[in-house]
Formats: C-alpha cells, structure tokens, sequence
C-alpha cells in the first residue's frame, strides 16, 4: 500500500536489496590523507597521493539492505537502525555503522524517515588477517545510492550512480573508494589523468588505457602470516604522515609511480611491473619504520617469504612478485596462467611459514554486483 504521505507518490515505503562489493589489492599505496580541517564529506578522506589497486572476486562483503518507512520518524537516531554481523547483533559494529551513516546524513536527506535493518557478512573469516573496511564500505555506500534511487526515483545514469557510490565510500575509508570498480582502478588526482581522476572517487583504469594482455587476468594468493587485529590501525598510520621527515620525497615518487604503472599496464612489462610494486610495498612499511612513533608491521616469516619469492622467480624465471597492506600478510600477485605452478609453490614451500597453513587463492574481478532487489 503506498504511504499516503509519503512525499514522493513513486517510491516504495518498504524494501530489500543486497549488495556484494570485492575488497582491492592496491599497487601504488595510499598512505597519507589531505590535511582537513572541516570533516564533512566533501574534504574527509582526500588523499595525500594517487593510488592504483586492482579489485579482488573472492574476498567480498555482502550486505543486505532492508528500508522501511516510517512518517513519524524525525531524525535519523541509532533506534531507527539495527546491524548485523554474520548474523548476530554487535553493538560495537553497529555504533560504528551509525556513525559513519550519520556522516553522510546531508547527502541522503530522506534517511530520517527510514528504519533500517543492516546485515553484513564477508566472504573471508573475520580473522584471516584481510581488511575488510574497503569492500564493506563499498557495500554500505552502493545500498545507500539504491536507497536514494528508491526514494527519488532519481537518475538512470549507471555511470552518475557509482561516481556518486565512489565518493560516499571514500569518505567512509579512503580504500572502499576503488572498491566500486572492477579491475585496475586510479583513485586521487594524478597528472597523467587530468581532467578525469580525482582526489574525491574513483575511476575505471580501462576507460583511459588499453591494458596489455599480460595482465587481463591477474591472481593474488593471500599468504596469511598472523590473522590477529592490527597494532596500528591504517587510520593511525596515515595520520604519522603529516609530521613523517620523508613525507615530500615519498609524495613525489607516489606520483611519479601512477604514470610509471600506467605506461607498464599498457606495454604489458612484467620486469618493470614487479619493480614498481615490490618498491611500493617496501616503501609502504619502510615509511612506517621511519614516522615518529616508529613501528613494525612485518613478522620474521613475511621476510622469509619475500626472500623464498624472489629465489623462486629467478629459478623458475615466473613473473610473480609481492605487495604487502599495512599489516604482516603478503599477496604473491602473478598472472592466472602460472596458477598450477605458483600453487604447488606455496603448497611446498611457503605454506609452512603460515599461520595454520593457510592463504587465500584470490584473483582480479569485475566489482560489485547487486545480488537481490526486492
Ligand atoms: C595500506 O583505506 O584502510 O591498505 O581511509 O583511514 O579508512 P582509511 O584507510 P584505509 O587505508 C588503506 C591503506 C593501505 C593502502 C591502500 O589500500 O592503498
């Protein structure tokens, strides 16, 4: 029965959707954020330097969406919502979830006059070690955008709807931003994109390169070292970025690298695709080594584990490399058709370096996917 006062007569007063959104590996690292003074959405989160992931298939959050509207609600307060996590309540996600929806409260007027019941859960174990901030994030932003859609029986244009689904990631976590798109993906203003990259979303790497057949279908084996909750959040560790001695030097080569990566994702160069990922992740976590307080991420088996890479590259002369996030895991990035040999690889001789021997066998995909609409 359509709700009599209900502003908007083509909108429906209640339903579902589910959205699933892929985590992302990045290549070139966003470490460090604008400075901000005004936290809204429009300046929260801008990145210090560009960064360029690509977007993972297996490892992905689903959330499913229920709206229902109530005329009587005034203000979007935490009782108008109620959060799940894998299927039970968790008053702690929950206060988060309401936080981050209250952010963006401007952007999405109508929601004070919803109830909403939010079920999240991820395709990996909460304790394998893989943050799950960007494809959550990602997640909630696109559920919002539907929500919007519904309400203002607003536009049609798919492309308007991610740009804007981007954004809202963005300003939940910085990463969520590449989440939206599949594949290789440019966040933040790079000169080598101008005119269509932006500090504030997300673009589609192919609609600006042709990218080299050797890397249409990349694999990214998750080496989990220690699953346990990081020491130092991500937020934590940007944050030493503004007062870091290397700070320019490292913003600079950022930079520099997009359009380095750019030129070998078109030339298909694994030579130089290697070095500029390996340098990007030892960067990442010799920038941590060096912020004041300094800390330590890596464990004594993720050395091992790049060591025990690079003999295996230059024996099986196989292009595979590694990036590393912020925390001890290492992602043994290579192309889709040496799997059956970097498989027996880690199976023979990494495996035992891993927390109960286990990795994750991940690969590039195509982004999210609305999976119920209802
Ligand atoms: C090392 O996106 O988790 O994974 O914006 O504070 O939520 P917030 O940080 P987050 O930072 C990710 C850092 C990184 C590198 C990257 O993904 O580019």
């Amino acid at each position: 029965m359509p709700n009599p006062t209900n502003p908007n007569p083509n909108s429906k007063d209640r339903g579902r959707f589910q959205w699933r959104a892929p985590s992302n590996i990045a290549l070139i690292k966003y470490w460090g954020k604008k400075i901000n003074v005004n936290v809204n959405v429009n300046t929260d989160q801008l990145p210090a330097t560009p960064s360029i992931s690509f977007t993972l298939e297996n490892s992905y959050t689903e959330i499913d969406f229920s709206y229902e509207r109530d005329e009587s609600l005034s203000e979007f307060s935490i009782e108008s919502m109620q959060f799940f996590f894998e299927n039970s309540e968790q008053p702690k996600f929950q206060d988060k979830i309401y936080k981050f929806l209250k952010k963006v409260e401007g952007e999405f007027p109508f929601l004070k006059k919803y109830r909403l019941k939010i079920k999240s859960s991820n395709s990996f174990p909460h304790s394998a070690g893989i943050a799950s901030s960007a494809s959550s994030m990602a997640a909630l932003a696109l559920c919002l955008l539907s929500l919007e859609k519904v309400n203002n029986n607003s536009t049609n244009d798919e492309k308007e709807f991610l740009r804007r689904a981007s954004e809202i990631a963005r300003s939940f976590s910085g990463s969520a931003a590449r989440s939206i798109y599949g594949n290789f993906v440019l966040w933040g203003e790079s000169e080598f994109f101008p005119g269509v990259s932006s500090d504030h979303w997300a673009i589609p790497l192919s609609e600006h390169l042709k990218i080299h057949k050797n890397f249409s279908q990349m694999m990214d084996a998750v080496l989990i070292v220690d699953s346990s909750v990081k020491k130092v959040s991500s937020s934590a560790g940007h944050a030493l970025m503004n007062e870091h001695p290397f700070k320019e030097g490292r913003y600079q080569s950022a930079n520099k690298r997009i359009g380095q990566l750019a030129k070998v994702l078109e030339s298909g160069d694994y030579d130089e695709f290697i070095e500029i990922v390996e340098s990007e992740a030892l960067t990442l976590h010799a920038l941590m080594m060096s912020s004041s307080p300094y800390y330590l991420l890596l464990k004594p088996e993720s050395l091992v584990l790049m060591e025990k890479i690079w003999e295996f590259r230059r024996e099986s002369k196989i292009p595979l490399c590694f990036t590393i996030d912020a925390g001890p895991n290492i992602h043994l990035i290579y192309p889709a058709q040496y799997y059956q040999r970097v498989r027996d690889f880690i199976e023979l001789q990494l495996a035992h370096y891993l927390d109960k021997r286990n990795w994750i066998c991940d690969e590039m995909g195509t982004g999210p996917a609305m999976i119920i609409e209802k």
